[in-house]
């Protein structure tokens, strides 16, 4: 039977010098979802996205991606098993073009006798073409990421992850520096990927996260201070008090 979740937090907890930035904390993802992450500053949002994708080491609980204990793991073996991440700004390669940079990111295969195997370039080509699509940025394949705007490199960046198909996206703050026509295609943007995906987004604009979020959990000092539809948690009174009502 198809498990419910893909990804299970379970008291995942980390302390800096006995101050706990996580506190034992439970999240639980499911297949084609885009789950928003909210809170005030210093809760433990970024925190809680690098101790699943093996930037920083937890001191305690678990983090299971479907059977395989992530916590156990290095990052790289974690972004292989299908989990990718985006970091807060934007870390193009400003030099290459677009079409380069998603190349670079395009997985390469091994073969069953471990050697390095080449897809046929008409594959690869196809492949960079459908994921500019998608990122708005078909019209700009031979442009150098240099001259993009700010939004055009989120996106891109984006795209470099979504060409390596992971199954889990993690997004810190992905409309930060935006214009409003650039959230509304992000939003746009979002709705698509999560067809074939599940999405996690740190975000602050209440706007964008009434837009994409099939699901919210509000964080406080650590732990989860209230989760479920944005109907929910907006008239959920603790969240009033500690983070929308400022
Ligand atoms: N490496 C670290 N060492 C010490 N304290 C940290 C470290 N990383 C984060 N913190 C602290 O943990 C808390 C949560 O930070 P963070 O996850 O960045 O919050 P958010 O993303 O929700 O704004 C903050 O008080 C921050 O200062
Ligand atoms: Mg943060």
């Amino acid at each position: 039977m198809q498990e419910r979740f893909i990804l299970k937090v379970e008291d995942l907890t980390v302390s800096f010098d006995g101050f706990k930035a996580v506190d034992g904390l439970n999240l639980y993802i499911e297949p084609n979802e885009c789950h928003v992450i909210i809170g005030p500053n210093g809760a433990g949002k970024t925190t809680l996205l690098d101790l699943i994708c093996g930037r920083t080491a937890a001191s305690g609980g678990s983090v299971k991606f479907h059977d395989k204990e992530l916590l156990s793991m290095r990052e790289d073996q974690i972004v292989h098993a299908g989990v990718g991440r985006k970091f807060q700004t934007p870390s193009v390669y400003e030099d290459l073009t677009v079409f380069e940079n998603l190349e670079l990111n395009y997985p390469k295969g091994y073969s069953v006798f471990g050697a390095l195997t080449f897809r046929c370039d008409d594959t690869i080509r196809g492949r960079i073409t459908e994921i500019a699509e998608t990122i708005f940025l078909e019209d700009m394949l031979d442009e150098k990421a240099a001259y993009l705007s700010h939004g055009q490199k989120q996106w891109l960046e984006i795209g470099m992850l979504l060409i390596q198909d992971p199954e889990l996206l993690m997004l810190d703050e992905p409309v930060a520096g935006m214009s409003v026509a650039e959230r509304k295609k992000t939003a746009e943007l979002l709705k698509r990927i999560i067809t074939d995906r599940s999405v996690i987004v740190i975000e602050h604009d209440m706007g964008f996260v009434v837009d994409i979020a099939t699901r919210v959990t509000v964080l406080h000092q650590g732990q989860v201070l209230s989760e479920g539809s944005m109907e929910h948690v907006q008239n959920d009174p603790k969240v009033v008090e500690v983070y929308l009502g400022h």
